[in-house]
């Protein structure tokens, strides 16, 4: 896919949506109960409505024995449902794809205050229901219900100036806040693989994995926070995986 689908492929009200839900979200491994039959079925939607190409979602009942306990991490207790974050990777970028796809699920469900928690390492592969077309693979799965906790924990992340390569105070604001936005997101061990750098009108987002889950959903992050923007998304090469310029007020 060109990145400069991405322009337009998410709706300015989805974009503000979730631009609103990323202070609130966090990786929920408490859950009370189900959600109801609204909030499933604006889920059930969603997982259509969000994939980009060479991605989908399923999303489907729990099955009981889904995630594995490991040390020194919070077991996920009482997930009702889960989503199974599907790329075909014949699709290039399709890991970089299915970040984006999955996080703006992940908003989505934040949005309609269901908690949410992505495991691509900790989970039972052969527990996986979903049937899978020749070809795909699963990237992920999502742990899906309603968060015990009435409060987000305490977020654990570097701070702007460890993820900017020159001070961000000095950029236009829609580029500290688009820096501000991936610092918020989750990603795999929470390493927080990414660096920004702005310079002529573009920011760019770098990584040691430039193609990656990760990589996807810092995009997403960036996307939604310069939504208002007319945003124009290019591919970069390298480590550099991609560059964002929106047109800047004189
Ligand atoms: C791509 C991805 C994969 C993840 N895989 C796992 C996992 O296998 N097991 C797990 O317990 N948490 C997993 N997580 C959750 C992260 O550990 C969590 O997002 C991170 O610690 C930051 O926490 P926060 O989202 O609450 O800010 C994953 C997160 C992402 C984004």
């Amino acid at each position: 896919m060109d990145a400069s689908a991405l322009n337009t492929f998410y709706s300015p009200a989805q974009l503000q949506r979730w631009r609103e839900a990323i202070p609130g979200r966090y990786s929920c491994r408490a859950f009370s109960g189900a959600p109801d039959a609204g909030q499933l079925s604006a889920l059930h939607y969603a997982a259509q409505r969000v994939c980009l190409p060479g991605t989908r979602i399923a999303v489907a009942p729990c099955p009981e024995n889904l995630f594995v306990r490991v040390p020194l991490v919070e077991k996920i207790q009482g997930a009702t449902h889960y989503a199974c974050l599907i790329l075909d990777p014949k699709h290039p970028k399709s890991p970089t794809l299915a970040g984006i796809s999955g996080e703006a699920f992940v908003l989505e469900a934040q949005s309609l205050g269901i908690g949410t928690c992505w495991v691509s390492g900790t989970y039972r592969r052969g527990a996986v229901d979903a049937p899978l077309e020749d070809g795909e693979r699963v990237a992920a799965v999502i742990a899906l219900g309603l968060p015990k906790a009435a409060e987000p924990p305490a977020r654990r992340r570097k701070k702007l100036s460890q993820i900017c390569q020159t001070a961000p105070e000095g950029w236009p604001f829609w580029a500290y806040q688009a820096a501000e936005a991936v610092r918020q997101a989750p990603s795999a061990v929470n390493l927080q693989p990414w660096t920004l750098s702005y310079a002529q009108r573009t920011l760019r987002l770098l990584g040691k994995r430039a193609d990656s889950l990760d990589i996807g959903i810092a995009m997403l992050h960036m996307h939604a926070a310069a939504g208002d923007l007319r945003p124009h998304w290019a591919w970069g090469e390298g480590k550099c995986a991609a560059h964002l310029i929106v047109e800047e007020q004189a």
